[in-house]
């Protein structure tokens, strides 16, 4: 097993480009299946774990994938089934985008129940609730999914709960139903726009996304499109804060500023300054900075994948921080960790109540879920001493190459092979 080996204590100066958006690729790759002719070329695909499963699994289905870089091409026209199942789509959460993107074309899909981080219930009934109000019949056993569907019509649902996974499943689906589908109380995250706008490169016919009330207008068939996701509104606040609770300037390429306004707030509150530019942010800090409070939301609200990496910070920040995260019921994981390095943290429920601490202290930790991975990673730059971090295969699936970046600004870290 590899573990990440940190020495902490050093300013981080240089700059970094951004990979494409995890959650959008992860979106976009299912989606790609549903092009019945042409192919389906996309650029800026980020080379993580993820997504790799995601390009097996389509090749189990008969598809033709090609990789050059980070340009994977698709052509999903020769497809030859839609039983999905494959061996390591358990360890990840998007694979249910292959119900939503085989239910649309194929009117029927098998795919096991979605694994990935440890954070919670994490159920997928709105999925559900939208599949079955389109017509479709699913049916769980042994952690199978199958569903079917003589037919889709389009209708209007209203999600209970505001859900990323609910409103691209549903999304997928509604693309080829027969007639016009409204999506309320919808997530509007960049990435849902993301795959709307990938989706209508195909010839689809969506309008709203970026809202909380998404318009599709079904079409019979979907073809090949040329693409380039959207850069990762994650991994770029994961480095902007890294930057802040170090200490030093970095500037971050390859982002879209808005995406990342919730966490440019938060850090100028503390301190730190954040100098948009074009498709860049420049991020300046002196490493002490001030607590203050977190209320994760969905966006534009300051977002839950980014909770853990600010825990970090505010560890080390002066005065008492609380931190309310109102998306996932168990995601403060990394708190056990983070207090073998010092910290001084409680957790009630969903509530963490941070007490900055001068300075943490290298330690050996685990990467108890993606998040709360990075977030040690932080912590780790920022402490001193040495502090090991293992079960990095979980920050594999959602950062590529996140040591050697931290390396080109000036961070000692590296991968070590047990
Ligand atoms: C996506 O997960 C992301 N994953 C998550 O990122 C992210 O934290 C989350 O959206 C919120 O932004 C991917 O895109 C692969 P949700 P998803 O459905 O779609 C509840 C990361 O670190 N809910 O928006 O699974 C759910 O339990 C990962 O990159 C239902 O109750 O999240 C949660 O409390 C972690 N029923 C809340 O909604 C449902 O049917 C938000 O979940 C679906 C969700």
């Amino acid at each position: 097993m590899d573990k990440l080996v940190i020495n902490g204590g050093k300013p981080l100066y240089g700059s970094i480009d951004i990979s494409g958006a995890k959650n959008a690729a992860v979106a976009i790759v299912p989606a790609a299946l549903m092009a019945s002719s042409g192919v389906c070329v996309i650029d800026n695909i980020p080379d993580i774990e993820d997504v790799l499963c995601l390009e097996r699994i389509l090749l189990s289905l008969g598809c033709r994938v090609d990789k050059v870089a980070n340009t994977i091409t698709i052509d999903s026209s020769i497809i030859n089934g839609t039983d999905a199942i494959t061996n390591d789509m358990r360890n990840m959460r998007a694979s249910y985008y292959l119900i939503g993107a085989l239910l649309g074309r194929f009117r029927e899909a098998k795919v096991v129940l979605p694994g990935g981080c440890p954070i919670g219930v994490r159920p997928i009934d709105q999925h559900i609730k939208g599949f079955e109000a389109l017509g479709a019949v699913v049916k769980i056993e042994g952690g199978t999914v199958f569903v079917t569907a003589e037919k889709l019509i389009g209708t209007s649902i209203y999600f209970d709960v505001v859900s990323v996974g609910a409103t691209i499943n549903v999304m997928l689906a509604a693309t080829l139903a027969e007639g016009t589908t409204i999506l309320e109380n919808s997530a509007k995250e960049p990435h849902v726009v993301d795959v709307a706008n990938f989706l209508n490169s195909m010839g689809a016919n969506i309008k709203g996304t970026g809202t909380d009330v998404i318009r599709i207008v079904g079409v019979s068939e979907l073809k090949g499109c040329d693409y380039s996701v959207i850069p990762d509104q994650i991994e770029a606040g994961t480095f902007m804060l890294a930057t802040a609770g170090c200490g030093g300037e970095v500037i971050i390429n390859n982002v879209i500023p808005k995406h990342l306004e919730s966490i440019t707030a938060k850090l100028e509150e503390m301190g730190a300054q954040v100098i948009q530019n074009g498709e860049s942010v420049t991020v300046k800090s002196e490493g002490k900075l001030k607590g203050v409070n977190i209320k994760t939301l969905p966006y534009p609200g300051f977002p839950t994948d980014v909770q853990q990496p600010m825990s970090s910070i505010l560890a080390v920040s002066m005065g008492r921080s609380i931190v309310n995260e109102s998306i996932y019921e168990s995601r403060m994981m990394h708190v056990d960790e983070l207090k073998k390095m010092g910290a001084k943290i409680s957790v009630e429920g969903r509530i963490a109540t941070i007490d900055g601490v001068d300075k943490l202290t290298g330690a050996k930790v685990r990467a108890t879920d993606l998040r709360a991975g990075a977030a040690l990673i932080i912590a780790g730059l920022i402490a001193d001493g040495v502090t090991e971090i293992t079960d990095i295969d979980h920050i594999d699936r959602g950062y590529l190459n996140i040591e050697e970046k931290f390396r080109k600004l000036g961070a000692d870290i590296k991968r070590v092979t047990e």
